[in-house]
């Protein structure tokens, strides 16, 4: 299938850490990405930035290397390969030190106002108030320049405030793009066209005929060797304050009036100010996994036997609003889990009155399940007649769309979220970042619920690695009379 794009400005992008990991995987592969489909102008320039001493020839390498493992080999074609290395620069530079700013300025020149220009920080959070603060002296910005900051946003609601400060000293609002790179996954977007863009859905989204609401990110990776990192972290800062908590916005928010980017922000912070405190003891269940056939355990992954990190969290949550009074909505991400699975389900109440008693089979639910990975699409369960002469029989069936099959033929290639938000980041477009204050909101929600852990000082509950999580995850859903949605690919 033909991509559908549209061409945006010639711009310079300055990406500072661009030797590491992140721009490697997932920067310059999803670059190269837009140029090939027609997007991204080869008058663009991206400029590399890190400490270790090279020439732009030696950042072209670097680059290539990182296309040959990370793009997918159909996907890799010479000429466009060709065409993306060439608009490859680099500078050595330390972020910490004055002379090596100068170099940086004289690459990038004057700034023009009809180049878009942005600064993405793929750098350790520690140095994201220096780089702003001398992005700002040098006058590299101008006043349109734009900076794109990556997460952990914060450590907690003190730390992501002091963060939002020393951005702000030096970039209004309008210029910091904060990525949650869920927000660009396709099928999150295609949340808000399948509620907001057709009239089915919306007269039943609410608590009158919704029952509850499921959300799932799954992994099966373990912490791998980002140990050190996570175990500082765990999987509620890792996934619900950013992840999850955005999906759960996107699911519970009031239609915007208009998809600018402050109308979608400002109805999305609504659902994070409504969203009820939690009893951590009662509402939460934080699990770590353990050692499997052939598999580490967390605490041998992160080199500590007595980590008291969870690699796992599950929650009940509700939002306090007239809509969505008494629906929970069910919350659940965890490491070395059965399969990859990332899904929003939810789920419609019973019909009020069954009038096949008797018959075989029972009306059940329906569900309506968009899956964000694999295979993105939705689901609606059905109940259906069982085919045949045998009687009025009842089977459950489904609607099944997967996007890649509908909308390209099996050919279509679904772009990573990195894509997106890169494209966005060049023409201006917020409505895909978080917003300074529905960050601080997420972490004034989640801060009570890691303090209340800290302050038990309880190990995580131990789950088998390749299982749903731990049992007592169950019980969280089993007490209310609900059950968890299958984790299979
Ligand atoms: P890495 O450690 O792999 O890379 C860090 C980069 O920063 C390197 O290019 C390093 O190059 C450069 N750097 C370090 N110190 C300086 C300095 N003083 N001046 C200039 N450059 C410096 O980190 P990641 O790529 O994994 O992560 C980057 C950011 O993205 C972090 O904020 C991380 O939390 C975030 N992130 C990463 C994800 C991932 O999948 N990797 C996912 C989500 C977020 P050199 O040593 O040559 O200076
Ligand atoms: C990152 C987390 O933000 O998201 C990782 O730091 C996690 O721990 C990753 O593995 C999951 O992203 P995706 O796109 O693979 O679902």
């Amino acid at each position: 299938m033909v991509a559908r794009v549209v061409p945006v400005a010639p711009f310079d992008l300055v990406v500072f850490g661009a030797t590491g990991d992140l721009a490697r995987r997932k920067l310059l592969p999803a670059l190269y990405h837009r140029l090939h489909d027609g997007q991204m102008p080869i008058e663009a320039r991206v400029i590399g930035a890190a400490r270790a001493q090279m020439d732009a020839e030696g950042f072209r390498r670097l680059a290539a290397e990182a296309l040959d493992e990370f793009v997918a080999p159909a996907d890799l074609d010479p000429d466009s390969r060709r065409r993306f290395l060439a608009t490859l620069d680099y500078v050595p530079l330390d972020v910490t030190k004055d002379d090596d700013w100068q170099a940086l300025a004289d690459t990038l020149g004057a700034p023009d106002p009809e180049r878009p220009r942005a600064f993405y920080l793929s750098v350790a959070p520690r140095f994201f108030g220096v780089i702003a603060e001398r992005i700002a002296a040098a006058g590299l910005a101008g006043a349109h320049g734009r900076i794109v900051v990556e997460k952990p946003f914060g450590h907690d609601l003190p730390s992501a405030r002091a963060l939002n400060q020393s951005l702000a000293r030096h970039f209004d609002e309008g210029r910091i793009y904060r990525i949650d790179h869920y927000l660009g996954k396709e099928t999150v977007q295609n949340l808000m066209a399948l509620r907001f863009a057709n009239a089915l859905f919306e007269p039943l989204w609410n608590a009158h005929h919704v029952d509850h609401v499921q959300i799932t990110v799954a992994e099966t990776v373990g912490v791998g060797g980002r140990g050190p990192y996570y175990d500082g972290v765990g999987a509620m800062r890792d996934m619900v304050q950013n992840h999850l908590l955005q999906l759960l916005c996107l699911t519970a928010m009031e239609p915007p009036a208009r998809l600018r980017p402050d109308d979608v922000r400002d109805e999305k912070l609504k659902v994070l100010r409504a969203l009820a405190p939690v009893d951590a003891a009662r509402d939460v269940v934080r699990g770590q996994y353990g050692a499997g056939p052939g598999v580490a355990s967390y605490a041998d992954d992160v080199g500590d036997a007595d980590t008291r990190t969870e690699s796992f969290v599950a929650l009940r949550a509700h939002v306090e609003n007239w809509r969505w009074s008494g629906v929970p909505f069910y919350l659940r991400t965890g490491k070395r889990l059965r399969a990859r699975m990332s899904e929003i389900a939810v789920a419609f109440k019973d019909p009020p009155h069954s009038i096949f008693a008797g018959a075989g089979g029972r009306a059940g639910a329906n569900v309506l399940a968009i899956r964000l990975q694999p295979d993105e699409g939705i689901t609606l369960s059905m109940t259906v007649k069982d085919p045949g002469p045998g009687g009025m029989r009842l089977t459950p069936a489904e609607l099944d769309m997967t996007f890649a099959e509908q909308l390209g033929g099996g050919g279509l290639r679904m772009p990573d979220a990195y894509e997106r938000l890169v494209m966005d980041v060049i023409r201006g477009d917020q409505t895909l970042f978080m917003r300074g204050d529905e960050v601080e909101a997420a972490w004034r929600w989640v801060d009570p619920i890691i303090a209340a852990w800290e302050e038990r000082g309880e190990r995580p509950a131990l789950y088998d690695p390749g299982s749903s999580g731990p049992e007592d995850a169950l019980m969280l859903m089993h007490r209310d009379g609900r059950r968890w949605r299958e984790i299979s690919a």
